[in-house]
């Protein structure tokens, strides 16, 4: 019935009924919450949920609750009281989604639905997450998208029960993130004159630039209402590869003084890469500094992954810096320029944070996302990396969810289905207990090479989302017979909400509102 599924779950007799008197007594921390659900509930209910010490909807922070960790709850729904109880205010924020969620999907709607009795089925809820990193990456640097998007996929995240949104904001082919200090970025670097049609390699274009970067008060904007629905931001600025496009503004970050490049227009991995002259340090770290003063999550993510050597091994200047290092081959300065900046960061009492694509080594401070191979992720627990599970063929939803051949274009090579989503263990069995522990949790990837449309992103996310959603939260979650069932109740959830999503596909138990898919 719920996605996620709840750790913990049990209906009792009756039902409780939200009406027009209903009143919510949500004192101290609890407040937030309290209006977060007036917030969710006011479009389609019209409910007001005025403020009473009586009740009889009560919400409680009580740090001395125990087993429900950081973003757990506790929901009891009798025929006449409602209480929802938690150790912190976020686990409230999960509890409130699950609100919405017993209530009839038309409380999703975005306008005011009429005759629908706002009850909710009278239950025993107690549900703590298995882990605290549940995310998705969604790449805005192939492909810009507007601030009133991103705070929609906030509320979608967040009625997942996800707290993490992991933007992407700079690449080969766009930067999107302001910064003071080098205006050029996005001047330069926010507009790329035509983007590549089809896969990596196929030489065809559009004849349309792409352009766009965000203020510092729009995503200021955005972190505070991602943080008013538990959702934390973590801003990626790519270095050393993938940074043609701030190669484009400020040529003299490159490896070959006086040489000029423009935004790259195609896909795939591109050769030109920073330098590693004290001057791209420097850039690095006032970028950073600026970055560091929008995004107050503790982690960021300065990317690493896909950096060719090619233009170190010929660069005097890079060949000088491999010799003055003592390095054993220009390969080594990756490492060695990640830790430069990993260093900032934890100076800046933040948390590093790459991708890593093999078992070689990265700088130890850094918290890991393996993206091609879920062994990655074993190699660098080993050593003692916490981890982010992110393996391609079963996070990386820019992958066709199905081997159909009505299925946009997609990455070549896979098929991650919605199955292959629900089945991956961020925290496999398999592994030592010792390496497990260090497994933060998982996250979903929307890379936007193939998409350019809002709808065509949400088409891409739903419902994969939801599977990594549940197990991310409840690894027990079955998918026969809990999943499945669940999702077939949330479609009509997702329908109110009028996203865009691949229909579900499995025999349904009975009618279901219209839904949009491609
Ligand atoms: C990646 O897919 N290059 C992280």
């Amino acid at each position: 019935m719920i996605i996620p599924h709840p750790t913990h779950l049990a209906r009792i007799p009756g039902r409780f009924t939200f009406d027009e008197s209903t009143t919510v007594r949500a004192e101290g921390a609890a407040g937030p919450a309290a209006a977060l659900l007036r917030t969710l509930l006011a479009p389609a209910t019209g409910l007001p949920l005025r403020s009473s010490p009586a009740g009889p909807v009560v919400f409680v922070v009580d740090p001395e609750l125990g087993g429900l960790g950081a973003e757990g709850y506790g929901l009891t729904v009798g025929p006449d009281a409602l209480l929802l109880r938690a150790a912190r205010p976020e686990g409230l924020l999960r509890g409130v989604q699950t609100i919405r969620q017993l209530l009839p999907a038309e409380a999703l709607s975005p306008r005011p639905v009429a005759d629908v009795p706002w009850r909710i089925p009278c239950v025993q809820v107690t549900d703590v997450p298995r882990f605290g990193w549940r995310g998705m990456m969604l790449d805005v640097a192939r492909r810009f998208q507007p601030v009133s998007f991103l705070r929609r996929f906030v509320d979608l995240l967040a009625l997942h029960k996800l707290n993490v949104l992991h933007l992407h904001l700079t690449d080969d082919q766009g930067w999107r993130m302001p910064v003071a200090a080098y205006p050029r970025l996005t001047e330069v670097g926010g507009t790329r004159a035509r983007s590549m049609l089809g896969r990596a390699g196929s030489g065809r274009f559009d004849a349309a630039p792409h352009s766009g970067a965000y203020t510092a008060a729009e995503l200021r904007s955005l972190v505070a209402y991602a943080a008013e629905r538990g959702v934390s931001v973590v801003p990626e600025i790519e270095m050393p590869g993938h940074a043609r496009a701030a190669l484009a503004a400020y040529p003299g970050l490159g490896n070959f003084p006086g040489r000029r490049l423009e935004v790259w227009t195609e896909w795939g991995v591109c050769e030109n890469t920073f330098g590693v002259h004290d001057e791209v340090l420097e850039f690095c770290r006032t970028v950073l500094g600026e970055v560091l003063d929008v995004f107050p999550s503790p982690y960021v993510h300065v990317g690493g992954d896909e950096c060719p050597v090619t233009e170190w091994e010929t660069s005097p200047e890079a060949l000088a810096r491999t010799a003055e290092l003592g390095l054993a081959a220009p390969r080594a300065l990756h490492g060695w320029f990640l830790g430069r900046i990993g260093e900032f960061l934890l100076e800046a009492g933040r948390r590093p944070l790459c991708w890593a694509e093999d078992s070689g080594v990265l700088p130890p401070q850094f918290t890991v996302m393996p993206w091609r191979d879920a062994g990655h992720g074993l190699a660098a627990a080993r050593r003692g990396h916490p981890v982010v599970m992110a393996p391609h063929r079963a996070t990386y939803l820019d992958y066709p969810q199905s081997d159909d051949p009505g299925e946009p274009l997609g990455q070549a090579g896979a098929v991650v289905d919605l199955r292959a989503v629900h089945a991956a263990e961020a925290a496999p069995p398999s592994w030592e207990p010792a390496a497990a522990a260090r497994v933060l949790g998982t996250q979903a990837q929307v890379w936007t090479e193939f998409v350019r449309t809002p709808e065509e992103i949400e088409y891409l996310a739903f419902p994969r989302l939801c599977a990594l959603a549940d197990r991310a939260w409840n690894p027990a979650s079955d998918w026969a017979t809990d999943f499945l069932p669940a999702l077939q109740h949330h479609e009509a959830r997702l329908a109110a909400l009028g996203v865009t999503h691949r229909a579900v596909g499995i025999p349904r138990r009975g009618p279901l509102p219209s839904t949009t898919s491609h």
